[in-house]
């Protein structure tokens, strides 16, 4: 079995996870899969601007706009989802399941600027499946909080190559990211940072 380099309030850190190759490797799948399914800059239900931009690979890819938060089976633009690149269910593979592979991998950019407030992972239908974060580029300052909103929360910086398993406790945990060190990681060419999450949609 594989152990997480540390545990926090559930969450499971893989630190460095992912070799400079693999990193390598897995930006190039994802520059391919954006070319398909490009960046897009969603709306909260309220009609805010996210400042970061997303788009998805497999079955079901995560969206929000004016009508809020869902899962969809189609690009805003009409087109279905990429299929996930297979490093990535590689490594869900081995950190999760080798028999249910995740639906949704969500894939978010963060310019130096953009930032996620805490939220909850809810929008699933079984919370018995983690939810597997992968980190590419710059920095992140990433907070974890409890099961509702507010309260102490506890804060680590992740970076690029590093993974994350959310389950047991921490599937249902408030987090969010408050900023990203610009110029951190030389991985990405523009710099910025990208987050891929992997869910079990259905
Ligand atoms: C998310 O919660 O969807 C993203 C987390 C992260 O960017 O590390
Ligand atoms: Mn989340």
């Amino acid at each position: 079995m594989t152990e997480p380099t540390l545990i926090l309030r559930e969450f499971a850190i893989y630190k460095g996870w992912l070799g400079p190759q693999m990193q390598a490797d897995l930006v190039a799948d994802l520059r391919d899969l954006v070319a398909q399914a490009p960046l897009f800059a969603p709306v909260t239900g309220s009609g805010k601007e996210m400042s970061v931009r997303m788009t998805s690979a497999g079955r079901y890819g995560w969206v929000s706009d004016r009508r809020g938060y869902r899962y969809e089976r189609h690009h805003p633009k009409g087109m279905a989802w990429p299929p996930i690149p297979a490093p990535v269910l590689a490594i869900w593979q081995r950190l999760v399941s080798a028999e249910r592979l995740p639906d949704c991998c969500l894939i978010n950019f963060y310019s130096p600027d953009a930032r996620m407030g805490m939220h909850q992972d809810r929008d699933e239908a079984d919370f018995d499946w983690p939810v597997l974060s992968i980190s590419l580029g710059d920095d992140a300052l990433f907070r974890i909080g409890n099961l509702t909103r507010g309260g102490k929360t506890e804060s680590l910086w992740l970076n690029s190559g590093d993974v994350v398993v959310m389950g047991g406790a921490a599937r249902l945990a408030y987090h969010g990211v408050d900023r990203i060190r610009a110029g951190s990681s030389s991985l990405l060419r523009e710099g910025g940072r990208i987050n891929l999450t992997c869910r079990v949609v259905e």
